[in-house]
């Protein structure tokens, strides 16, 4: 199986990815990192740690991630409106017994990008600050980090903070332009495609309706997601971000992709939209455009898959 490393900001769509991945016989998932995003990286790694233990994978390290945004300090935006103020739907779940590794999240991606080069898979699923603080501390780390899957960006449609801007992306724009333009193989999910992927109130029926473990701890949490759903968008249902971009590292041939160089605006109304140039164009004067890597990233899916693989599994 592919070893992955899940960089997380649980988050109710992160839960149900992590639990995905643990299903998943094509990836081992060799570590949780931590983020903040829809809470804060203190409460995220608490919910990575009792996840893995609802799972009964504490054999699963957790390394905790960055408190502040790698260069605009500790000015963030906590999504707990989409996920409750525990992150996990308001459930008050007790607090885990385990604990984070004594590495931070950038040194354990280091450590184990230079243990397995070229195998390992982050599969990001909140702001990218780990990821970039990793690329920082080691100027290998782009070309041994097997790939870099991560849920965010709206290409060429609107944003879900704002009209601009995707929520990961948006949480730290800077990170997130070193991410993309830093010549590691880059894979992007972003809203244009996952906004088809819409869990609907019949499947959440059918999810409380099942035995499953996973699934009724899953309809327990998923309340609050659908409430902000109901109330924020037109859709019957809630939309599947992170098991997406989940799927797409376990088997990418779910979606399909372009491939272009990608620059995130970090200033002013629209910090945090994500333009991708595909050189279809020739521009002259443009090296900021022109000379950077390219990026992948996602256009179309196979929508019904996803949604049936995440009921499975
Ligand atoms: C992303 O933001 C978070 O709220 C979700 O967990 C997902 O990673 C969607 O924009
Ligand atoms: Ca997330």
């Amino acid at each position: 199986p592919k070893k992955i490393i899940i960089d997380t900001d649980p988050g109710i769509d992160d839960a149900m990815a992590i639990f995905v991945a643990l299903k998943s016989p094509e990836v081992e998932v060799i570590g949780l990192t931590t983020i903040y995003g829809n809470v804060y990286t203190t409460l995220a790694t608490r919910n990575a740690l009792h996840l893995l233990e609802f799972a009964g994978r504490t054999d699963i390290p957790v390394a905790e991630g960055s408190h502040v945004t790698i260069t605009q300090g500790t000015k963030l935006r906590i999504a707990d409106f989409v996920h409750g103020t525990d992150g996990l739907g308001n459930q008050n779940f007790p607090p885990p017994n385990g604990k984070p590794i004594e590495q931070s999240a950038a040194a354990f991606l280091v450590e184990q990008a230079n243990l397995y080069p070229g195998k390992v898979t982050v599969v990001a699923l909140g702001p990218l600050t780990n990821i970039a603080l990793a690329i920082k501390l080691d100027p290998a780390f782009a070309k041994n980090i097997g790939q870099i899957v991560l849920l965010g960006g709206a290409f060429a449609v609107n944003g879900n903070v704002n009209p601009a801007a995707e929520a990961n992306i948006f949480g730290d724009p800077d990170a997130a332009d070193m991410v993309f333009t830093s010549g590691a193989d880059v894979l992007a999910v972003g809203l244009n495609v996952t906004h088809q992927v819409v869990l609907t109130d019949a499947d959440r029926d059918k999810l409380t309706k099942s035995n499953g473990k996973f699934a009724q701890y899953l309809c327990k949490i998923l309340d609050v997601y659908f409430s902000y759903h109901h109330d924020a968008y037109s859709t019957k249902g809630v939309y599947l971000h992170d098991p997406t971009a989940l799927l797409a590292a376990v088997n990418p041939s779910l979606l399909t992709y372009t491939e272009g160089v990608v620059r995130v605006q970090t200033s002013g109304i629209t910090r945090g939209l994500t333009i991708l140039y595909n050189k279809q164009k020739r521009f002259g004067e443009v090296t900021e455009w022109c000379d950077k890597p390219t990026a992948k990233v996602a256009v179309t899916v196979d929508a019904p898959t996803v949604v049936n693989l995440v009921m499975e599994r």
